[in-house]
């Protein structure tokens, strides 16, 4: 996920640039279940769209063409990963 998110500490197999790929379910009612609620694996990100922007590595390319939205995509996509 690049060197933003980066640890440097490796865990078996995985190296301190790799993290379990999150899965989305369930994750709009992140702020439901607690309104301090955060994202990523260390709880960095406050938005959904933080955790986006903290995407770099193999990710970085997602995160680009998040970045090339309209503004009206970048809301659908926040809106979807609420609904979720
Ligand atoms: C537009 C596309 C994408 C969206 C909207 C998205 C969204 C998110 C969100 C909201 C999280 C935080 C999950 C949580 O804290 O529970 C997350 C984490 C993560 N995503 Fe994505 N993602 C996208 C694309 C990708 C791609 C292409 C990859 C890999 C190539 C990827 C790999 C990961 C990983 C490894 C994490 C966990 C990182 C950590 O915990 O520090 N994502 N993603």
């Amino acid at each position: 996920m690049g060197e933003g998110l980066a640890d440097h500490r490796s865990e078996f197999i995985a190296n301190g640039r790799e993290w379990r790929t999150a899965p989305l379910w369930g994750i709009g009612y992140t702020k439901e279940v607690n309104a301090d609620g955060t994202y990523l694996h260390d709880g960095r990100a406050r938005t959904l769209m933080e955790a986006v922007l903290w995407h770099g590595g193999e990710a970085d390319g997602a995160k680009q063409r998040v970045l090339a939205m309209p503004k009206a995509d970048r809301d659908a996509l926040i809106a979807f990963l609420r609904s979720l």
